[in-house]
């Protein structure tokens, strides 16, 4: 694939990982992407996962008609698409890495190699000259590692940007992209928003007329609508006014409940997304809660605390910086119910949260008493953050 008359595409599709890095499904593949740049002098920008050598290696012969590449450009250290460096070294002994001083120690440390007389450090600002291109380095620290080095190729304004912008998933559909990017940027990414904003306004000086990522599908149209939905996320801004209700349920009492709810959102017209959290791709639910406005936790009390995966799943909130949400609970248990206060309490050091101010508590099961109280917390929702009615 060409990006331009310049660069062409060598990466490779992965469709038999179930896990990215031992805890992600990604049930439509992902692509370890790798590019082939052409100005008169050669590089590689990054190479593949273990396992991929062989033909990422083919696809580089290709593109390259068989030369020599001067330089291998690796971005970022992470063995996803780092494992191929030592194949494309030895394969081609003339070729010197160029990254960022920090990445070498980590070869060294994954690889055994770091190849101190084949490399060159390079840092902020710095730049390599091809000939008919030249690249521009800007350094990212945390997007996604601290070594991460980003470059921009100036003449045609083609963005390489590392794990910025990547994407889960093999196919090129128009209209997949936010889904499976917003999972892979809130998993993987989202951490570290203050970070991707610093990038983001660099970027916003560049003249960016594609981006090629390290995963997913090079952006070539609309970059304004991926830097868009990237600067709502990084800043922690709701991407839409969605009601996202995770609940888990033990005997499925709290699932009624939450579907009570639920259903009375919807018909008070209100987008409401719902996740079984003892069921569902916790990753998925984790993008939901960061991409709606409101967010309902329905659980059970559990060994005097909350039920294990609303546990783990507020942790994955709070770790990725959670904040400036609406949120709800509704609380079940059969002799001293607390899940709304450990709750409460579990999200409260997160900036920016208000809490409603309706409860919904079961005693076990559904009465007219708790069903009065879902469809209070249904009203309430319905009106806009901080409304008195
Ligand atoms: Fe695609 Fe941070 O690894």
């Amino acid at each position: 694939m060409e990006i331009n008359e310049r660069i062409k595409y060598i990466g490779v599709e992965d469709r038999t990982t179930d896990l990215f890095e031992g805890q992600y499904p990604v049930p439509d593949g992902i692509t370890y992407n790798s590019y082939f740049i052409d100005g008169e002098k050669t590089a590689v920008m990054d190479t593949v996962a273990e396992g991929f050598e062989e033909i990422w290696l083919e696809n580089l012969k290709k593109a390259s008609g068989g030369r020599a590449p001067d330089y291998l450009i690796v971005q970022h250290m992470e063995p996803d698409h780092s494992s191929g460096i030592t194949a494309l070294m030895e394969t081609f002994p003339e070729t010197v890495i160029v990254s960022n001083a920090k990445s070498f120690p980590m070869m060294k440390q994954f690889f055994g190699e770091d190849y101190p007389d084949r490399r060159i450090a390079v840092g902020d600002g710095d730049s390599l000259d091809l000939g008919s291109c030249r690249l521009e380095f800007i350094t990212a620290p945390m997007v996604h590692w601290p070594e991460v080095t980003l470059a921009y190729d100036s003449t045609d304004g083609v963005l390489f940007s590392a794990d910025a912008f990547g994407r889960f998933g093999i196919s090129e559909q128009d209209g997949e992209w936010d889904g499976e990017a917003a999972r892979y940027y809130f998993g993987i990414v989202g951490k570290f928003g203050s970070q991707v904003k610093k990038l983001l306004d660099r970027v916003a000086g560049l003249n960016v007329t594609a981006i090629c990522p390290l995963h997913g599908p090079v952006l070539k149209k609309d970059i304004g609508h991926y830097t868009g939905l990237y600067g709502k996320w990084a800043s922690y801004q709701p991407e839409n006014d969605g009601i996202f209700i995770a609940y888990t349920s033990v005997y499925g009492n709290t699932k009624k409940a939450a579907e009570l709810l639920g259903k009375s959102l919807e018909e008070k017209g209100r987008m409401v997304i719902s996740a079984d959290l003892s069921r569902c791709d916790m990753s998925q639910a984790v993008s939901n809660a960061f991409r709606c406005g409101t967010l309902v936790l329905a659980t059970t009390t559990y060994n005097g605390d909350i039920f294990p995966p609303m546990r783990e799943f507020i942790s994955a909130l709070k770790e990725r910086g959670f904040r400036n949400r609406r949120a709800a609970f509704v609380e079940n248990g059969t002799w001293a119910p607390r899940s709304a206060k450990v709750m409460e309490e579990m999200l409260s050091g997160c900036p920016g949260m208000e809490f409603a101010r309706t409860k919904v508590t079961l005693m076990s099961a559904l009465t007219d008493a708790s069903e009065a109280a879902a469809e209070a917390l249904a009203q309430e929702l319905c009106g806009a953050p901080g409304d008195e009615n």
